[in-house]
Parts: structure tokens; C-alpha cells; sequence
């Protein structure tokens, strides 16, 4: 949520790279754009509301002078998305500028403080405090990093800021975190730091995290980083990331979303890589925990709830599936040190999960934590990490890392069951088999429902309102399908339990009316059938997702999709949810929206 970059290097513009750097955080907000480079002792400012590519053909953000500036990108939470309130910003001398992710809780007694004082504020940010406020420890005589340093101490909430001056004799970037990540990457005679780490990805492997409460100093020379509190210098190693910048291209597809569902296949296959002892490990926790909870927001809750079933047939146990946002409202500090806790979120950054762990942290329960993000802030709260395989998702709509994080809990519930004993061992046997299959399962299923999901779009893209409806693990994969169609095509889509559709939701239906219907052959076939005919009577358009050769469904539905393979009950969700994926992003292309970048979404939800 918002995207931030600051580069300071020797020699030459960094405008260019600002752009670019911009564009590949721009899945973390596009309602507007920023520059401001240091040039000739002043700041250039370029900014306006929009997505960067029509910011850029409105002001041309590659001429811009300097070999030091930041850049942002913006998810609107104060004040609506419009020039004066796109970042930077900048105090009354126009002297410092300013670009943060996060959100100032007391901005309100700030900006009425400074206004006293005579600080001229132009825009309806919470942001803008912070320029103001270093503007006065300035005034003081401190120097950036002490004026950052303080101003910390001010603002309440969470922040990832960047900060620069005209005022400082040589270039130098400030920036400072809490609760919001910020990475730095090193090159000879360059330093960047950035909310993630695809921005600078094309220029260094390496990067070094800067964790809450610490402050660093950039310079084309090199970095210093220092802990808030005591000043006491900080030495870290840095971290090498194996993604590469192509994993972070669209690499001839037309969108990331699409390239994203293609890649499935290769994520999960990396993942099923995963050392076994990471496996173990995380399943021992679990073995010997009283209660589990699996906790996780958006997709990362479908694949928790589709976890639940693959822990419950192969091992024998229950987790307890609870929103994150909802968790303390709901368990009232009844936790313990006999309680594990798994926390799925692909971006390890998520503000209601994090705040969630760290819950469930305070009342003594252990933390395994599911992400796809090296250095993330749930890994560094986590007891125990399992790190997910997909590399960059770049699409704000979450294909890929759905799909690894199913991956990655099939091999937990497999290695589960192995303690627990539940499950026979010729059973674990024949899963473990099957997800080395499953690769090339996804692929097939990728190949054969491509053109389906594109004609059925065509055929139904008028169609305001769908209902998404499944049973047992199913139910997972028609939330997954409905909140992927909400997200990117804006169509009001629905999951129910497909046993609870006739108590309130069959009303909605009359004729035409589309119903996708997810029918693994599984145990709960049958009963979908009986489902399939109640819709059908009141004249729904029937769409059902089916196993290959299920000729008794195909002819109850109108369209089909079928997974050409034999699946494994409790992971069907896996291979169901491809035609769905797909759909949606057709859905999408036929009403005209940019898949990858959907209204009011950002892919790190870093607000409460
Ligand atoms: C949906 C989507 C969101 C995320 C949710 C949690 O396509 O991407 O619903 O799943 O915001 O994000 P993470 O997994 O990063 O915690």
C-alpha cells in the first residue's frame, strides 16, 4: 500500500530509474505519482493523480536533473487522490520533501500544532505533518537524520519514510520505519531504498532490511544504519534474492495476471522443493500444540480454509480458521503457550495479519508463518517460516501465491498426518505422488479451459450479479472464484455453501441468472446434483466446474469447465480454481478493466 523509492548515486540523473523503479511498485497503489529530485541547491517536483503511465506522458518524469531523488506511489487513505495531496511533500521553505506509506494517527493535533506555529500546510494528508515537523528540528539546528530521528518521536502509528534536503552539504536520503516495510539495496556508488524489493531488482540481488525503530543514512558511498532509540550503530549482512528482474516483466504476455496464472505450474514445483526438514519442522509445532488456528486475510484466508480440509482428512485435526482482522475481537486474550498459530500472507505484510500474530504472540502462542516474501515482517515475528516459491507476484490480484500457499499446506497436513498417524501410510504415499504430478495437472487444466473461460466471458460479461456455490473444501474454491471476479471485473459475485443456498439466496435467482457451480468427484457430488436441480428449476444459467468425463453433470449445465485429471479430494481446490482464475481475468478483458491494477485495490494492505 503506497509505494516508495529513493536512489542517491555518484553521477548522473536518477530520474529515469525513478520512473522505472516506480512502475514496478505500482501494484502497491496507482492513484498518484510523484518525483522530486535535488538539483543546483532546489527541489524538482513532478506529481499529479493517475496511473504512472499517464502521469509520465502529461509531464515527462524522465527529464527531471539530479542524482538524488524519491518517488511515490499512492493507495489514497487522507484526502482523495488529486495533485496537492499526491507525495512528496514538503515543508513552508520548500526545502525538505517527504514520501511515506503508512498512516499518522495523530495527525489531526499535529497539523492543528503546526498551524499555530505558522507552518502553511496545502493538502489533506496525514503526511504532510512530517516535512513540517522535520522543518522545525531543522530550525533548531539538527541535521537530517537527528530531525527524522526526533520527528519519530512525534508521530504516532505506522510509517515508512523517506526523507531529503537541500540544506545538507553533500546527497543523503534519511528514511526510518515502523510497521511498514522499507528494504535498501547497495551497488558501487549507489544506494537505494525502496518499500519492496522489485523496484531496485534490475540493479542488485542484494538487500539489506531495516527493521522498526532503526534510521538510515544513504549516500552514493555507502550506508549507515543506527537504532532510534541509543543511536548504537546497526551491522547487518545483506540478504540475496534468488528472483530475478525478467520474474518481475510481463515477458510477452499482455498482462502480469495472466502471466502470473501461467507460472503456476513452475511455483508450485519450486515449492515442492521446499527442504523437508522445513516441513518437519513447522508440523512438529503443530503436533504438539493443543489448538491451531490458521489466520489470514483475502486469498490467503480461501487457501487457510482450504488447508483446514486437507489437516482434517489427512491428519486427523481441526485448525480453527479466524480472520485476522477478527481474531482478537474473538478469542478475548483466551490463548496460550499451548497454542500454535499459522499465519498465511503472501506479502508478509499485511497490517491485520501482522497485528494478529503479534496478538497472539503477547498471550504466548507460537507462530509458523506461510509467505512468499524473504525478510518480510511476519517472518521476523514467526517461530518457524515456510517460505513460498512463486517469486515476484506483481498482478494485484493473487494467482500464483494462492497456489503455492495451497502447495505449501498439503505438504504440512501430509507431514502432519505422518506424526499424527492418522492418515495410513499407503494414503500419504499416494498424495505425495500426486503432488508431484500436479504441475503438470495445472498445466493441462491452464491449456484446456483458456478458451472456455474467454467464450463464456463474451457470452455473460452483462451479467451484474453471480453466485459461486460449493460444498466442504469446494466452498473454498467458490470463494476464491467470487472474489477474484469482484476484484478485477467489478461483478457482484457471491459464495455460499451450496447446502445453505436454499435458505436465503435462491431468491435471488430466476432465469438466466448465472450460477457457478464447483463439483470435484468427490463425496459431496451427489448433493451438488440435487443443488445443480433446484437452481435449474427456478431457470438459472447453470456454469459448473467438473472432473473430465462427468457426463451427468455436463448435461445439467449450460457451460462447463473440466479438469482434465483424477484429483485428490482434499486438494481439488488447486486445479478447480484454474477455470476460475481464468474467467475473471476474461471477465475483466470484456469489460474493458486493467486486470492488474483494479480500482481501489493495492496488493500490500498496510492499514487497519
Ligand atoms: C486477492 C488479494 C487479497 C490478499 C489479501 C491478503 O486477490 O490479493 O485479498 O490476499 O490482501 O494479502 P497477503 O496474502 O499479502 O496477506
Amino acid at each position: 500500500m503506497c509505494g516508495i523509492i529513493g536512489v542517491v548515486q555518484k553521477r548522473g540523473d536518477v530520474a529515469p530509474f525513478l520512473h522505472q523503479a516506480l512502475k514496478r511498485l505500482e501494484y502497491r497503489g496507482y492513484d498518484s505519482v510523484g518525483v522530486t529530485t535535488i538539483a543546483d541547491g532546489r527541489l524538482h517536483i513532478k506529481k499529479e493523480k493517475g496511473k504512472i503511465e499517464e502521469v509520465h506522458r502529461k509531464l515527462n518524469l524522465d527529464e527531471m536533473p539530479g542524482s538524488m531523488g524519491i518517488g511515490h506511489t499512492r493507495w489514497a487513505t487522507h484526502g482523495i487522490p488529486s495533485m496537492l495531496n499526491s507525495h512528496p511533500h514538503f515543508d513552508c521553505s520548500g526545502k525538505i520533501a517527504v514520501v511515506h506509506n503508512g498512516v499518522i494517527d495523530n495527525f489531526m493535533e499535529l497539523r492543528a500544532e503546526l498551524r499555530e506555529k505558522g507552518h502553511k500546510l496545502q493538502s489533506e494528508t496525514d503526511t504532510e505533518v512530517i516535512p513540517h515537523l522535520i522543518e522545525d528540528f531543522m530550525r533548531d539546528g539538527m541535521d537530517l537524520v537527528h530531525a527524522v530521528r526526533e520527528t519519530t518521536k512525534r508521530i504516532q502509528g505506522t510509517y515508512a519514510i523517506v526523507a531529503m534536503s537541500t540544506n545538507a552539504e553533500e546527497n543523503y536520503l534519511v528514511c526510518t520505519r515502523d510497521g511498514n516495510p522499507l528494504v535498501i539495496g547497495r551497488k558501487k556508488d549507489v544506494s537505494y531504498v525502496s518499500s519492496d524489493i522489485p523496484a531496485f531488482l534490475p540493479m542488485t540481488n542484494d538487500m539489506i532490511l531495516l527493521l522498526d525503530g532503526e534510521i538510515a543514512s544513504l549516500s552514493a558511498d555507502g550506508i549507515k544504519i543506527e537504532k532510534i532509540s541509543d543511536e548504537s550503530e546497526v551491522h547487518r549482512d545483506s540478504i540475496r534474492i534468488s528472483w530475478t528482474a525478467d520474474q518481475a516483466q510481463k515477458s510477452g504476455y499482455p498482462h502480469f495476471m495472466l502471466k502470473e496464472i501461467h507460472e503456476q505450474p513452475d511455483a508450485i514445483r519450486n515449492t515442492l522443493r521446499l527442504r523437508s526438514e522445513v516441513i518437519r519442522e513447522a508440523a512438529e509445532i503443530i503436533n504438539s500444540s493443543e489448538r491451531i488456528f490458521m489466520l489470514a486475510m483475502g486469498t490467503s484466508g480461501h487457501a487457510a480454509r482450504a488447508g483446514r480440509h486437507m489437516f482434517s482428512s489427512i491428519a486427523g485435526i481441526l485448525p480453527v480458521f479466524e480472520l485476522a482482522s477478527d481474531f482478537s475481537d474473538t478469542v478475548y486474550g483466551a490463548l496460550s503457550d499451548k497454542d500454535c498459530i499459522i499465519a498465511i500472507t503472501q506479502s508478509g505484510e499485511t497490517t491485520d495479519t501482522i497485528s494478529a500474530v503479534k496478538y497472539a504472540k503477547e498471550h504466548g502462542a507460537k507462530i509458523i508463518a506461510i509467505t512468499n516474501v524473504v525478510g518480510s515482517s511476519i517472518t521476523r515475528l514467526a517461530d518457524h517460516t515456510i517460505l513460498t516459491q512463486a517469486g515476484p507476484e506483481i498482478g494485484v490480484a493473487a494467482t500464483k501465491t494462492f497456489m503455492v500457499q495451497l502447495t505449501s499446506l498439503a505438504l504440512l497436513a501430509l507431514s502432519v498426518g505422518e506424526l499424527t498417524g492418522f492418515a495410513d501410510s499407503r494414503v500419504i504415499k499416494t498424495k505425495r505422488e500426486f503432488l508431484e504430478k500436479l504441475p503438470d495437472i495445472i498445466s493441462d487444466t491452464i491449456s484446456r479451459n483458456e478458451e472456455p473461460a474467454r467464450r463464456l466471458a463474451g457470452q455473460i460479461y452483462d451479467k451484474p450479479s453471480l453466485l459461486f456455490l460449493g460444498r466442504g473444501v469446494s466452498m473454498a474454491t467458490a470463494e476464491e472464484g467470487a472474489l477474484k471476479l469482484k476484484e478485477i471485473a467489478y461483478n457482484h459475485a457471491e459464495a455460499y455453501s451450496a447446502g445453505e443456498s436454499k435458505h436465503g439466496p435462491i431468491a435471488l435467482v430466476q432465469n438466466d441468472y448465472p450460477v457457478i457451480f464447483v463439483v470435484p468427484n468427490d463425496e459431496t457430488r451427489s448433493r451438488m446434483i440435487g443443488n445443480i436441480m433446484e437452481m435449474k428449476a427456478r431457470g438459472a444459467l447453470v456454469i459448473s466446474v467438473i472432473s473430465k468425463d462427468d457426463k451427468e453433470l455436463e448435461s445439467l449445465s449450460n457451460h462447463i469447465f473440466t479438469i482434465p485429471w483424477d484429483i485428490e479430494p482434499e486438494f481439488s481446490t488447486m486445479a478447480f480454481i484454474i477455470p476460475l482464475q481464468l474467467f475473471s481475468y476474461y471477465m475483466a478483458l470484456r469489460k474493458g478493466y486493467d486486470p492488474d491494477k483494479p480500482r481501489n485495490l493495492a496488493k500490500s494492505v498496510t492499514v487497519l
